[in-house]
């Protein structure tokens, strides 16, 4: 069989491209990382050829034997990792999971309580133009107008009044820590399930960086390619109670044929997410977005809620007289990728938005620590303060060069 080089050269040049994107600039994008080497080759083996519909010995097809052996050491692995009594490791992506596990807690029509999606929900927690705001009576919550966190006076005046069936606690854009125990308790109250979408700290939490959902929530939800690190993918996890239903949600209610290749690559990173090292990367990423929170307030930025305690920034460009989009485009010239995003009570269109949002999961993955970090913020500020200049963003760019050439990025893929 030919290799994509000598069959597809236009594929491979994108590949080559990408790989030397990625080695070159500084992705800050909070939602991304880098995987080992050991997830890449799972993910891109040949279990991407097998069929296996259903759960390991519930198949609908035969020839499951290694099919089965991977998902039953992923699910054993994610019970293990994060102390859960069930864990479905079939979810396609975080959206999927989201699905299913509504699937699985509420009838459809029934209510939801979410964080608005320009306060740093996702999607799937309630907007219109998602299938959970077209099927599910969406009840926002919001975070407090002047601290920007969360309010558990409101949120519980608000589950008081709604008698919502679920609430749901876990953010694409919040940069301070939940307290689920409190979530847990309104939910317990109003006689509402707990559902937390932890797609974006799930490493922080394996890491024991973030404080723990599973002890609270009925349900838990969560991508594999964030702060855990490991292939793109998704995973739920639930008490025993409701295994059997999310299990009948994800398949046949939601999905066909699991992505076997996938899965095992969830199998790498769960192993991998129980080695010592991955505590001391996961307190790094922490200790990381503290030092870039820190640079970036020097130079004159504000950050929503002032700081952070997790792997992620929210900055406010409104003094810079910027929008998010001028600004990522900006920084994306300088050779630092990261993505606009709303702040809290934003004026402007997810489209335009007032912030960006910079992660610190991926720098760390390739070891800078915090002196490199309150470099980048550096310029970060250097840029956004000049955003007309391009020699600014081309000297930033050749400092990002030296420093990515300190820390290489796959050098085993030549
Ligand atoms: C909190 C949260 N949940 C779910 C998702 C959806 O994940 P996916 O893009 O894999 O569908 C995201 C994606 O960024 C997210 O931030």
């Amino acid at each position: 069989m030919a290799s994509l080089s000598s069959s597809d050269i236009d594929i491979a040049k994108a590949i080559r491209g990408e790989l030397e994107r990625q080695r070159t600039g500084l992705e800050m994008i909070a939602s991304e990382n880098y995987c080992s080497l050991a997830v890449l080759e799972a993910q891109g083996s040949i279990l991407t050829n097998k069929y296996s519909e259903g759960y390991p010995g519930k198949r609908y097809y035969g020839g499951n034997e290694f099919a089965d052996l991977c998902e039953n050491l992923a699910i054993e692995r994610a019970k293990q990792l994060f102390g859960a009594a069930h864990a479905n490791v079939q979810p396609h992506a975080g959206s999927q999971a989201n699905m299913a596990a509504y699937f699985a807690m509420l009838p459809i029509g029934g209510k939801i309580m979410g964080l608005t999606l320009s306060e740093g929900g996702h999607l799937t927690h309630g907007s219109p133009v998602n299938f959970s705001g077209k099927w599910y009576k969406i009840i926002p919550y919001h975070v407090d107008k002047e601290s920007e966190r969360l309010d558990y006076g409101e949120i519980r005046k608000l589950a008081e009044k709604e008698k919502p069936d679920v609430i749901l606690a876990g953010y694409t854009a919040y940069p301070r820590l939940i307290d689920f125990a409190e979530f847990a308790k309104i939910a317990t109250d109003v006689g509402a399930k707990f559902i937390v979408d932890m797609a974006h700290i799930a490493g922080l939490i394996a890491g024991k960086a973030h404080p723990d959902p599973v002890p609270y929530a009925d349900v838990i939800t969560s991508t594999t390619h964030k702060t855990l690190r490991g292939p793109r993918g998704a995973f739920i996890l639930c008490k025993e109670e409701y295994g059997q239903a999310v299990d009948k949600a994800v398949f046949p209610g939601t999905q066909g044929g699991p992505l076997d290749h996938v899965i095992a690559a969830k199998a790498v990173c769960f192993k991998e997410a129980m080695q010592p090292e991955f505590r001391r990367y996961a307190k790094q990423v922490v200790e990381n977005a503290k030092a870039l929170a820190d640079g970036l307030m020097e130079g004159g930025l504000r950050l929503v809620s002032g700081g952070t305690d997790t792997h992620l920034v929210l900055v406010d460009l409104r003094g810079k007289n910027l929008t998010g989009k001028e600004a990522q485009n900006t920084l994306e010239a300088a050779g630092i990728t990261v993505n606009k995003n709303t702040i809290p009570y934003d004026e402007n269109s997810p489209f335009i938005t007032s912030g960006i949002r910079i992660g610190t999961a991926a720098l760390t993955t390739r070891g800078m620590k915090e002196d490199e970090l309150k470099a980048v913020a550096g310029m970060i500020v250097r840029v956004l303060d000049a955003p007309n200049d391009d020699s600014v963003k081309s000297k930033v760019k050749s400092q990002i060069r030296e420093l990515c050439d300190k820390f290489p990025l796959y050098p085993e893929l030549g």
